[in-house]
């Protein structure tokens, strides 16, 4: 059985994050969709660590092989809990590189019985982030096709001005 972690914020989930989650899925007998609770980052998430999750449960709900769990912990214990051996990461322009490298060397470093593997992201989803989508639809503007529906609605219910 090969488990593997897919981690992150996921404030909110968008659709290249649900593109890398379904080819993960394909690879892995079982995927856990892990949604840090970080409280701290980008003054705090617009999302409760609830609703992320919820967002992504539904959007993966035709993938019989991933579950979502949130997790207030070193990444590394929650994968040796868990007792997966693998942490897949979207990996998208140059730019998530520099991060990416750090957190795997970081969590290579306090574990190295746990690889972290990385998913090129598609061109369509290359500049594609939870940002961009929270300031698009902070202006009014729509975020249809970049994130899930349910998710574009909610959005619109947080945010007021989004379609
Ligand atoms: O969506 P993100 O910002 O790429 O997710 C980052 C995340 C949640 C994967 C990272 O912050 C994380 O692993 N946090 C858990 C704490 C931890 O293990 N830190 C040490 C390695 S960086």
């Amino acid at each position: 059985m090969k488990r593997a972690l897919c981690p992150g914020t996921f404030d909110p989930v968008t659709n290249g994050h649900i593109d890398i989650i379904e080819r993960a899925s394909s690879i892995f007998d079982e995927l856990v969709v892990s949604v840090a609770k970080n409280p701290e980052k980008g003054g705090g998430p617009l999302f409760t660590l609830d609703e992320r999750c919820d967002f992504i449960r539904q959007a993966a709900s035709h993938l019989p092989n991933v579950t979502v769990r949130p997790f207030d912990s070193l990444l590394v214990d929650l994968a040796r809990e868990l007792d997966a051996k693998v942490i897949i990461k979207g990996l998208r322009a140059v730019t998530d590189f520099e991060r990416e490298f750090q957190m795997a060397q970081l969590n290579y470093g306090l574990d190295d019985t746990i690889e972290t593997m990385f998913i090129m992201s598609i061109p369509e989803y290359m500049y594609l982030s939870s940002s961009a989508v929270k300031e698009i639809a902070g202006f009014g503007g729509s975020v249809r096709g970049l994130v899930p529906d349910h998710v574009s609605e909610k959005l619109a219910e947080r945010l007021g001005r989004a379609r």
